[in-house]
Parts: structure tokens; C-alpha cells; sequence
């Protein structure tokens, strides 16, 4: 006969290579505080049913608290011999408390147990990964405050060409904005995940007198799935915390870009602190911003982990099946990319020093005002695609003749664009650009001043479902449910 748990109908064990490469415990041993205390929600709903000798129930609630405080103190022994975190606990808490823990899996199935596990797992990475977010938002933030308190101009760009002056605070908080996107989409996919599956059993429900209801309040979920088989073959919770997690990458990968761009020879807009950048190990001068790639380069893996997942899902029957224990992969391997990826970024953030001189240069190229001698032309009655013409003809004169477009003569002007107020070539100024732009969002530094105080009250995240109770907490709940009801 075999061994295992689920053993009785078998001749023999699995065979070792396919026992080996079948197990799960290596993976999800990180689930264990959750599937400690998921069994204890399961196991007081249980008692609280009657399902439960009273005596086994709370000897079996008694060794899960043991074994959540001993977990808390160090590693549990959890061996060679365990197929997976589920069958492990039920393990230790037999050699701890002897035949009673036999009864603990009445009514559960490893189906909605993980289904359990995974979803308030995600709800701890949910506050993990907002705090990372929310701690790079504020560096964001405390320099384009600063950028702004320093007036720093520099050119915005389209196509990676210079295109109008900007301030580099509405620049930074451009990047801000991404990221609160990001904080709205981990809040929003959170809130969906909270729902318990457990009840749902292997597929069908069960048809013991479960309180499935009981269970979630216990273990702080707003509700129960409402179709037992989606329960345990539902995992879009976890496509959508690994989409979340991917196009969070990307967003830091762009800023990052911007970081290895700027600080070049070439645009030399900032430079790195020097605890910030590393050398070459062959030219002495190197001074490279290889924490900037890194992030770059590991936005990669994040995209790469959603995929992959996303193709394991297509196509997959229901309910459960065993591929979904993929997702314990690819989830692992996300967090322990992205969370890392926010820490450098809000360091590197803070370890940019702009060159606010070069910076200032660059903005002020007089072509890059183009734009506003057109909309001056346009108020002065030109239609804007004439306009656009007529100033497109000044910028190719002052460019053939080499000249700055300010410095044009004032019969070229009169003979291009006979409606341009001459005096308005001598006006051009960066700041003037930028002081124009008073449009909703737009870069003038009433509306940044104006975006940089709603980006204060916007900094604290949005609400999050709590995170996940221990085995201790669990029980504090059932004992305030019982007071309660008294
Ligand atoms: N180790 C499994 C997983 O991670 C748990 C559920 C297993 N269910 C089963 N019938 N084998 O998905």
C-alpha cells in the first residue's frame, strides 16, 4: 500500500523520479502561514457546525497556533517525504497532536485549500507592493518639488527630439501618474481577489454543513466565490496581479531609460551619486548607471512571467487541474523581481543630481518655440495650417543659414509670415513657453504648482482588504464573533 495521504486505493507508491518532479513543497512553503491559518478558519467553522468532536476541534486549533508561533521562530521541519505545504501541515500536526488531527481536512479540499492560500498571499503582496510603490511616489515627488522650488526647465521630447520647453517637476510627476495608475490597478484587483473559495471542496461543494460564510469573515474576505467549481479553477487573480506586476515593470523600465539617457555625455542632463553607479573593471573613467539597467532589464522577466502564465491558463478544463500549480512559479518569481526593482528605483530617484545649467541650455534652443510663434499667428487671425507653414519656412531659412530662429532677419520675417508681430522673435523665452501652457496638466507652473499639492493629498494609497490574519488572530476574531453574538 502507499504511504500517502491519499494512499488507500493504491498497490504502491509513486514511482520516485515522478514523485519527485510532481511535488510542490519547494514552492510553496511560503504559502505555509496562510495554509495554517485558512486551517484554522476551516477547523473553528467546523466546530462552530458541529462537524467537529469539540475536543479534537480545539486540540486541532491549539496545534495549528503551536505551529504557527514555532514557524514564526524558524524554519519547520517540512522534508523530502512532503508532497506539498497542505499535506506537510497536516503531517506536523499529527506528530504534534496525534490521531484528532485526522479529522481536520473534513469537508476541504487541497483544491480550495490552495485556492485559499494563494488569495491571501496575494492580499499580503497586495500591501508589500503598494508600500514599494507609494515609497518611490514620494521620492518622485520630493524632487519635483525641489525641481520646482529651483525653476529647472528642460527640452520635452517626441520622437526622442527636442520638442518644447517643459518643467522638469511636470516631467517627474508624469512618471508619478503612471505609477498611481499602477497603485489604482493592484487596489482594484485586490479588492476582486478577496473572496473565499473554500467550501467549494474539490469542485462540487460539499455535502457536509459547511458555513462557507463563516469561514471568510474569519479570515477577513468580503464575500464567498460564487460558483464552487470557478473557485478552484480560478486563478485571474493571480493573471491579474502578474499583469499588474508587468506593466508596473515597464513603467519603472521607461523612467529608468530616462536615467541611463540623461545621464550620458551626450545629454548630460544629471549624474549619479556615486553610491549610486558602478565602474568597469578595465577603463578607469567608466562611470556606469547599471542599476538604472538593471531595472530596465528585468521589466523583461515581469512581462515574461505574465505570458508564460497566461499560457498555461489557455486552454485548461475545469475545474482544478494540476498545471495551475504553476502559478506558485511565476508569482514567486514576479514579487522577488518587482519588489527589489521598486527599492533600487526609489534610491536611484534620490541619487540623480539634475544639471539644472544644461538642462536650461537645452530648453532654450529658440526652435523649439516654433510652436508659439505659430499659435501667435493664429491669434493674430492666420489659419494654423498656413501658420504652421509660414513658421516652418523661418525655421528652414534659419537653419540653411545656420542662425537661430530669434536672430532672423526682419524682412525674412515680414516676407515668410507678414503677420508675425516682429518684436515677438526677441520675446522667445523658454520660460515664456512654459508660462503659456495653462491648460489643464499643462506645464505652466501654476497648474504644476497646482498638481504638485494634489499629488501630496493623492500619496497615500487607496484602501487595501486587510492583510491576511495568523492562526492567532484568526482565533481572536472567532472568540470577538462569539462575544458578539451573546
Ligand atoms: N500542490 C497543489 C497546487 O499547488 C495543491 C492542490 C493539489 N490538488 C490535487 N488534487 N493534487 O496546486
Amino acid at each position: 500500500m502507499s504511504d500517502k495521504a491519499w494512499g488507500g486505493r493504491f498497490g504502491s507508491g509513486p514511482d520516485q523520479v515522478l514523485d519527485a518532479f510532481s511535488r510542490s513543497l519547494p514552492l510553496d512553503v511560503r504559502l505555509l502561514p496562510y495554509d495554517l491559518a485558512g486551517s484554522a478558519a476551516h477547523v473553528a467553522m467546523l466546530l462552530r457546525q458541529g462537524i467537529l468532536p469539540s475536543q479534537d476541534g480545539e486540540r486541532i486549533l491549539e496545534g495549528l497556533l503551536a505551529l504557527s508561533r514555532q514557524a514564526e521562530e524558524g524554519p519547520l521541519p517540512l522534508g523530502e517525504a512532503d508532497e506539498d505545504v497542505h499535506l506537510a501541515v497536516e503531517r506536523l500536526l499529527t506528530e504534534r497532536i496525534g490521531e484528532a488531527a485526522l479529522r481536520m481536512h473534513a469537508g476541504r479540499s487541497r483544491n480550495d485549500q490552495v485556492a485559499v492560500d494563494l488569495r491571501l498571499y496575494v492580499r499580503a503582496l497586495a500591501h508589500d507592493t503598494m508600500d514599494g510603490l507609494t515609497r518611490v511616489m514620494a521620492a518622485l515627488l520630493s524632487r519635483a518639488e525641489a525641481a520646482f522650488a529651483a525653476g529647472i526647465l528642460l527640452p520635452g521630447y517626441t520622437h526622442l527630439q527636442r520638442a518644447q520647453p517643459i518643467l522638469l517637476a511636470h516631467h517627474l510627476l508624469a512618471h508619478w501618474e503612471a505609477l498611481d495608475r499602477d497603485r489604482d490597478r493592484l487596489a482594484d484587483l485586490a479588492r476582486r481577489a478577496n473572496r473565499s473559495p473554500l467550501g467549494a471542496a474539490a469542485l462540487a461543494g460539499s455535502s457536509l454543513p459547511l458555513d462557507p460564510k463563516y469561514t471568510a469573515q474569519l479570515l477577513g474576505f468580503d464575500d464567498v466565490c460564487a460558483n464552487s467549481l470557478d473557485a478552484v479553477a480560478d486563478r485571474d487573480f493571480l493573471a491579474e496581479f502578474l499583469s499588474f506586476a508587468a506593466l508596473t515593470g515597464i513603467h519603472l523600465s521607461r523612467l529608468a531609460e530616462e536615467g541611463i539617457l540623461w545621464t550620458t555625455a551626450e545629454f548630460a542632463f544629471a549624474e549619479l551619486e556615486d553610491w549610486a553607479a558602478f565602474g568597469s573593471s578595465l577603463m578607469p573613467q567608466k562611470k556606469n548607471p547599471e542599476a538604472f539597467e538593471h531595472v530596465r532589464g528585468r521589466s523583461g522577466r515581469l512581462v515574461c512571467l505574465w505570458a508564460g502564465f497566461m499560457t498555461t491558463l489557455k486552454g485548461l478544463p475545469l475545474a482544478y487541474d494540476s498545471d495551475l500549480q504553476e502559478s506558485h512559479y511565476a508569482l514567486y518569481a514576479a514579487v522577488d523581481t518587482l519588489l527589489p526593482m521598486l527599492a533600487a528605483t526609489e534610491k536611484l530617484l534620490l541619487a540623480l543630481r539634475f544639471a539644472r545649467v544644461r538642462m536650461r541650455e537645452a530648453a532654450a534652443d529658440p526652435l523649439l518655440l516654433a510652436t508659439d510663434l505659430a499659435d501667435d499667428l493664429v491669434r493674430a487671425g492666420v489659419p494654423f495650417r498656413t501658420a504652421h507653414r509660414q513658421v516652418g519656412e523661418l525655421v528652414g531659412e534659419a537653419v540653411r543659414r545656420g542662425v537661430p530662429l530669434s536672430s532672423l532677419d526682419p524682412d525674412t520675417v515680414a516676407a515668410h509670415a507678414p503677420s508675425l508681430p516682429l518684436r515677438r522673435l526677441s520675446e522667445l523665452s523658454p520660460e515664456a513657453a512654459v508660462a503659456a501652457r495653462l491648460g489643464p496638466g499643462g506645464t505652466a507652473p501654476e497648474r504644476v504648482r497646482q498638481a504638485l499639492e494634489a499629488a501630496q493629498l493623492r500619496l497615500a494609497p487607496p484602501p487595501l482588504p486587510p492583510r491576511p490574519p495568523s492562526v492567532a488572530e484568526v482565533l481572536q476574531t472567532r472568540m470577538a464573533l462569539v462575544r458578539a453574538s451573546r
